[in-house]
């Protein structure tokens, strides 16, 4: 079944690590378009060689119809923003001056996060292993990917690409105290191994990726896989989703499935909730 872009394991995924071409899924919307795939090539070699020898974010250089698939997704993304992200997002898209007509390179909006919160945007190939991005984070780099999903299907991808990586977590990196708890997580995760790593990487998930917060008494939302996905704006305020207070131990217990719709969702009451569960984690499984 055809799914809206629903982010899959995305950053934290388990795949092979070094991998050294793209291999696109046998069902992905670009696989038959030769242009794309050759794009896909070049973008992946300038990407990995810009995260292994850590200099200047490398500039893609954006087509048309990358910035049709950017302007496509702010639009769309544009009014359920408004209405349900949480304020530290709003503020950081506004800050970084995301605008509608094309895709901003990795390297200027990285420049805007360094200057705000002392975060870095780092390219990513693709998919890192748990321990890898925990290992960036910890060093208050973002792995970001620079690819598009094809321009026949905006709202589809099946694997994470830079709607997620920017539309998704790149606004909220702008603030020093989300940065700083995002660096923490990364510190813990850098040290943590086998079970403690299992349960660091599920908080991470019920949080930076999919975690909603009260705000003035609404529920407002600061997941970055929810922000960058139309489906999951909407299905993550319907009834078929168990929303529970955040519960340090009920989180990493509880797994998930990246490949469907998240069923169950983490509400925090406040950013300063979210640090000291953070510190207790790192307390519990970060060593
Ligand atoms: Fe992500």
């Amino acid at each position: 079944m055809e799914q809206d872009n629903l982010l899959r394991d995305q950053d934290l995924a388990c795949g092979p690590a070094g991998q050294d071409h793209v291999v696109l899924d046998p069902k992905h919307p670009g696989i038959n378009d030769g242009f794309y795939v050759r794009r896909r090539e070049m973008i992946y070699r300038l990407s990995r060689d810009g995260r292994i020898s850590e200099s200047e974010v490398p500039r893609i250089g954006y087509t048309e119809n990358d910035d049709s698939v950017w302007r496509y997704v702010c639009r769309k993304l544009q009014e359920v923003h408004e209405r349900n992200a949480c304020d530290i997002f709003l503020e950081g898209k506004k800050a970084l001056g995301f605008e509608e007509g094309a895709m901003p390179e990795l390297h200027d909006l990285s420049e805007g996060t360094y200057a705000r919160s002392g975060f870095r945007l780092i390219p990513a190939e693709g998919m890192l292993s748990s321990k890898d991005f925990f290992r960036y984070l910890s060093r208050n780099r973002m792995p970001c990917t620079q690819y598009l999903r094809h321009h026949s299907k905006p709202e589809y991808t099946p694997e994470p690409d830079a709607v997620h990586d920017v539309m998704g977590h790149v606004p909220l990196l702008v603030d020093r105290n989300y940065a700083e708890i995002v660096r923490m997580i990364g510190e813990a995760g850098a040290r943590a191994e086998g079970e403690n790593l299992i349960k660091l990487t599920r908080f991470y998930w019920f949080t930076i990726e999919f975690g909603l917060i009260r705000q003035a008494g609404a529920l407002k939302v600061f997941g970055a896989g929810l922000l960058s996905s139309f489906g999951e704006m909407t299905y993550c305020y319907s009834d078929d989703v168990d929303r529970r207070p955040l519960d340090i131990d009920d989180v990493v217990e509880t797994d998930y499935d990246p490949t469907i719709m998240q069923p169950t969702l983490f509400v925090i009451e406040s950013m300063e909730q979210l640090r000291e569960a953070t510190i207790e984690l790192a307390r519990r499984y970060g060593s």
